[in-house]
């Protein structure tokens, strides 16, 4: 059975409201609130499908209530919208629509049709702004992606070889240094020297995780024995991790052969190790699963790290892929790390997700092309 439709009226009539409640039926649960504020806060506190609003409340206008949750830029309301009027042919129906109501109904007009009518109207225009809201939004982040990643092919390679000559002629003042016979000179000198190679390295690192998620890097793939290479990732990253958090190995049975660039899929691993260790600062398990699994029709190798950690709220969620997107404090991280993962998982002809929930853990799946031989 479907599930109730939950519905507010807010109106300060307490005999209108009753009277609605009886028209619009037992099959829609119905809240009441008597003034702008209350229904205010209950709008914040809880879902509904639809409210309906009374346009001269105590202690507001019905326009006060939708000015509350409008968003004028993204023309969006966080539920459906009915504006219960007074007088046929005054100014408020522009009003209503103006600030974000779906449909305006005229109180003395609320009949049993025309209300189930009007709840319809406006659930399904509610609906239609939503999906176009959602729409623009996947079309502005697919171009964000898309320009860092053209930003970082500009300057990927050759920021790439002015580090190659850095590290090049660390290289060869470390060995001058180190035939000098002059030892103190010589321990004053070189702490110097690997301060430098160890800065260039890791601005090597950096170059490349960018250079993986602009898709840049070559890949070079080989036949790999999904099982197999997910067990030793795991064991790996056991030993990075310590005692305090559990790393698992669940096993599905199937036993998937892909053919990737083993580097890059162990990098990733890693990367995804790591940030699962930055949300389990008091410890925790990291499972990791794999089998094969369906996508978008189509079957695939399927390999699932989840943590147990501190997980993370929507709006952070939906980022989490962006290249030097990071909630951590400068200089403990870049926000490379699954930039580099997404990349690497799309170059590689596959896909990623991402699901989490505050205060119980992440997960992310990715989705690589079985590799069938002949
Ligand atoms: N397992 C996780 N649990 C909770 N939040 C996560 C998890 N993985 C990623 N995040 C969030 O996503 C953000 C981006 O992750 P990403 O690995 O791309 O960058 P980073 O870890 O911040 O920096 P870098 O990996 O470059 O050192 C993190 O800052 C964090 O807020
Ligand atoms: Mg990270």
């Amino acid at each position: 059975m479907a599930e109730r439709l939950k519905v507010l009226i807010i109106d300060d009539d307490a005999a209108r409201r009753t009277d609605m409640r009886h028209r619009l039926g037992t099959a829609i649960e119905v809240q009441e609130a008597d003034t702008g504020e209350t229904g205010i806060a209950l709008l914040k506190a809880r879902k509904f499908d639809c409210t309906f609003v009374g346009d001269r409340l105590p202690d507001m206008a019905g326009t006060g209530v939708l000015q509350n949750f409008y968003d004028i830029g993204d023309d969006m309301m966080p539920t459906a919208f009915v504006m219960l009027g007074g007088d046929a042919g005054d100014t408020g129906m522009a009003d209503a629509l103006r600030w974000g109501a779906h449909d305006y109904i005229l109180k003395e007009q609320a009949s049993t049709p025309a209300l189930a009518t009007s709840l319809a109207k406006a659930r399904e225009i509610f609906s239609l702004r939503k999906a176009r809201h959602s729409a623009g939004e996947k079309l502005r982040h697919a171009q964000k992606m898309d320009a860092v990643g053209q930003l970082a092919s500009g300057f990927g390679h050759d920021f790439n070889n002015l580090l190659t000559v850095i590290l090049g002629n660390t290289r060869l003042m470390q060995r001058r240094v180190d035939a000098m016979q002059d030892v103190e000179t010589r321990a004053a000198i070189l702490p110097k020297i690997e301060g430098v190679e160890d800065a260039a390295r890791r601005g090597a690192n950096l170059i490349r995780q960018l250079m993986v998620f602009s898709r840049q890097s070559e890949l070079s793939e080989q036949v790999v024995d999904l099982r197999q290479f997910v067990r030793a990732a795991a064991d790996q990253q056991q030993k990075k991790l310590g005692e305090d958090i559990k790393v698992r190995l669940l096993d599905t049975g199937t036993n998937p052969t892909v053919r990737i660039d083993a580097k890059l899929f162990d990098m990733a691993l890693a990367n995804i190790a790591a940030n699962a260790r930055d949300a389990m600062p008091q410890g925790g398990a990291l499972d990791f699963a794999m089998g094969s699994a369906d996508y978008g029709g189509n079957e695939y190798a399927h390999i699932s790290v989840r943590d147990t950690g501190r997980g993370m709220p929507a709006h952070v969620l939906e980022r989490i892929f962006e290249p030097f997107f990071t909630t951590k404090k400068t200089g403990e991280g870049t926000g490379l790390g699954l930039a580099m993962v997404y990349g690497f998982v799309r170059q590689s002809g596959g896909h990623i997700e991402a699901a989490s929930t505050e205060g119980q853990g992440t997960t992310l799946d990715i989705y690589l092309p079985l590799y069938r031989s002949g």
